[in-house]
């Protein structure tokens, strides 16, 4: 196991009718920001009913955060942070509203040109960049991206999308209510199931240190997607199918399976290439880029792809490559079982789009990927070929 800190101050406050508790968790002086989407948020009430538990205090509204959040679209949030003296940030959305709120923060706090904040990739954004930043709260409508109990966030500019870190944005507080998911359509929860599973996969399936809490903390979360997946799609109003849905996206990505152990991330990066230049979804990337990467990188990756086969999938046979085969076409068929398409040209992108691709990585610095770092350009072009 490799060394490691761990640092999650996040609360959790979840189940049903837990919208109350933004009242003890919010200053009851506060001036708020409420940050969402599209009008989902509004569209369901829901906008309503946190406002009537804010109760007297100061509360503004800004609306519009597109998924995928655009740093032009955020900055138009820093200044009415700054002009109405915001001292604290409610996020009512899934991954691009809180990704974006916590962009925000870090923006209003930073003296110079916000956009620098876009070029510190994985490296952590510190007080000593930024000074004192707000806090932020969450109220999270979509089980996907743990961002409700991570530090990172994910904001696109130009023709990138740009991942920003820092130990200043965990939330204070995320309030996860299954019933608000209800209102989901079918294919964002299908996503949402896909970027928790990948999200453990990136984490797990990359070569062995004897972490064996984390492993059997990843094939539970693993086990639990595949055990519900079809139904929280199917049955938007099954609560227990979405409470687990729900709690393994938010496991998936708040530190615990990553802790002491190589990470991969590979298949988000190269996913992230596709959303920014073909408009695909997220979690559609990652269900386009992981079966082919597994395949390509089956040598690195051996050790857990068997235990990934053997443990997740109960498969058994004397031929090593046939465990891996079968493991490997198993995921795909989940993907494609929770009605997403899993190649490529299902989603009008063909051979002749793949240099753009590895342009666009090569570009954004993608050269060594991987948890081996030996992720070349050559070999990113191999897996977008696979996944045609
Ligand atoms: O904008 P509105 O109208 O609210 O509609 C949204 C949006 O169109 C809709 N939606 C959300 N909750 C709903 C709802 N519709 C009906 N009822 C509800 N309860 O769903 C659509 C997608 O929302 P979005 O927030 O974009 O999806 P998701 O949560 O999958 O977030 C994706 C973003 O997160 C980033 C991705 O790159 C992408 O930008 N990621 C963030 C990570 C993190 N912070 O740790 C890690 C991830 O790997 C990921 O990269
Ligand atoms: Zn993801």
């Amino acid at each position: 196991m490799f060394n490691f800190d761990f640092y999650n101050p996040t609360h959790i406050i979840f189940g049903k009718d837990r919208l109350e508790s933004i009242d003890k968790h919010v200053p009851a002086n506060a001036t708020v920001l409420i940050t969402y989407g599209g009008g989902s948020a509004k569209r369901s009430g829901l906008i309503d009913k946190v406002k009537t538990v804010l109760g007297n205090r100061k509360v503004y509204e800004f609306g519009g955060i597109e998924p995928n959040p655009r740093y032009e679209t955020l900055v138009k949030a820093v200044e009415i942070v700054r002009s109405e003296k915001i001292d604290f940030l409610l996020a009512v959305g899934g991954g691009s509203v809180i990704d974006g709120t916590k962009f925000i923060t870090l923006a209003s706090s930073y003296k110079g040109d916000s956009r620098d904040l876009l070029k510190y990739g994985f490296t952590p954004i510190t007080s000593e960049i930024v000074g004192n930043v707000l806090p932020i709260g969450t109220v999270l409508t979509l089980p996907a991206t743990g961002s409700e109990m991570n530090s990172g966030a994910v904001i696109s500019y130009e023709h990138g999308k740009f991942a920003v870190m820092s130990p200043l944005t965990f939330p204070k507080f995320s309030i996860l209510d299954p019933t608000i998911t209800f209102t989901l359509p079918k294919i964002q929860v299908a996503n949402g199931v896909i970027d928790a599973f990948v999200h453990t996969t990136e984490q797990y399936i990359t070569y062995p240190v004897d972490v064996r809490v984390q492993d059997r903390i990843a094939e539970g979360i693993l086990q639990t997607l595949i055990e519900i997946g079809e139904t929280t799609v199917a049955e938007p109003e099954n609560y227990d199918a979405r409470a687990n849905h729900v709690w393994s996206a938010t496991l998936a990505l708040n530190g615990v399976v990553g802790a002491g152990v190589p990470q991969d991330w590979a298949v988000h990066m190269i996913g992230h290439e596709l959303t920014a230049l073909f408009g695909i979804d997220h979690g559609q990337t990652l269900a386009i880029v992981l079966p082919a990467l597994l395949d390509v990188r089956r040598e690195q990756k051996r050790a857990k792809l068997l235990q990934y086969a053997e443990r997740v999938w109960h498969i058994e046979s004397d031929s090593e490559e046939e465990k891996i085969d079968l493991a490997i076409q198993k995921t795909r068929e989940f993907f494609e079982s929770l009605g997403v398409k899993t190649r490529l040209s299902q989603y009008g992108v063909g051979a002749d789009k793949i240099p753009v691709v590895i342009e666009q990585l090569k570009a954004h610095g993608m050269t060594a990927l991987s948890e081996t770092q030996d992720l070349t350009l050559d070999i990113s072009q191999k897996i977008l070929e696979r996944a045609l």
